[in-house]
């Protein structure tokens, strides 16, 4: 069939209801299938309102969820615990490796061809966390596992369009490495169109686009982090996925994979999708020396936060 059945596995939170909301205008959405463990009737009730195509189904509780999974063609996770104040989001750990853990033997039983789509932090440690599940179940394809780093594209671009007074619409920086802290590498050297930062606001700018989730912490005061920005990147990211399934081609996005750019495992990496999910992994380019500097920086917190994820599956 043309339209996709997509389905956003906690989808009452911060995160998954603005989701649902931007999916719901999405013209390649069929069914829009949303669940949670608490709260997605009224979230369900509410968008079903709105006068667009895509049927609503809400499903609550992990008895509903084989249901909610079902025939996907598209599973988006933003299930889990935000970071809050003084947290880490190496702190969330525990908490959201086994939702994600979960989350994906289910995925595996009820809808292995699916594309899989990880919000869930920490990403660095989640989408491992995902493909060991997928392995011992027997799914595992790489082409279809994707970690969500589009925030950290979009703040890229936003804070390089108000550093060199360019559009934001206009500005594309990819971001690669990882989804954390350093492990967050923009590569100003190969943005479009062509921005000549100096040394120290080039560094600058990278400090901020790797805490920019503490300032939006911070902001809102010990009631969450990021969600309205998150789901806004998700949506964008959402239909490029629904796009390449459809056979449009040209759709490049950075996600964090399964990559053969370095040598580390996992990295978030431009890559072109196609029908079957990744079809090509598109070179880094020429890294200037801060880049280079902050590739580097990022290998030994980027291996780390694998191997804790991989770890927990197989000593779980
Ligand atoms: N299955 C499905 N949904 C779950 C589960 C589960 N096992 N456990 C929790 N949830 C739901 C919660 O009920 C809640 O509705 O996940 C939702 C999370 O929403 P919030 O608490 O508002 O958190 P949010 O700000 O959306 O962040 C969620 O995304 O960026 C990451 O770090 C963030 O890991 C966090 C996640």
């Amino acid at each position: 069939g043309s339209l996709a059945k997509v389905a956003v596995l906690g989808a009452a939170g911060g995160i998954g209801q603005p989701l649902a909301l931007l999916l719901k205008t999405f013209p390649q959405v069929g069914e829009l299938s949303l669940y949670d463990i608490v709260g997605t009737e009224g979230v369900g009730a509410d968008l079903s309102h709105i006068n667009t195509s895509a049927k609503v189904r809400s499903y609550v509780g992990a008895d509903k969820l084989p249901a909610a999974l079902y025939g996907s063609d598209l599973v988006l996770i933003p299930a889990g615990v935000p970071r809050k104040p003084g947290m880490t989001r190496d702190d969330l750990f525990n908490i959201n490796a086994g939702i994600v853990k979960a989350l994906c033997e289910a995925i595996a039983k009820n809808c292995p061809k699916a594309w899989v789509a990880i919000i869930s932090n920490p990403v660095n440690s989640t989408v491992p966390i995902a493909a060991e599940v997928f392995k011992r179940a027997g799914t595992y394809d790489p082409r279809r596992l994707l970690g969500v780093t589009k925030l950290d594209v979009l703040r890229a671009n936003a804070f390089v369009a108000e550093a060199a007074g360019l559009r934001p619409e206009r500005v594309a920086v990819p971001v690669v490495g990882g989804h954390a802290g350093v492990t967050i590498l923009p590569l100003f050297s190969q943005a479009t169109p062509r921005v000549n930062l100096p040394a120290d606001k080039a560094e600058a700018l990278t400090a901020r686009i790797q805490d920019a989730g503490t300032e939006v912490v911070k902001a809102k005061a010990g009631k969450g982090s990021a969600t309205l920005s998150m789901a806004y990147a998700a949506a964008e990211f959402a239909g490029s996925c629904l796009r390449a399934l459809a056979g449009e081609p040209g759709v490049v996005e950075c996600a964090y994979v399964e990559s053969h750019l370095t040598e580390l495992p996992f990295f978030a990496s431009p890559v072109r999708l196609g029908r079957n999910g990744i079809e090509e992994f598109l070179p880094l380019g020429r890294l200037n020396e801060l880049e280079s500097r902050g590739m580097e920086a990022l290998k030994a917190e980027l291996v780390a936060s694998i191997q804790k994820g991989i770890d927990f599956v197989r000593k779980g």
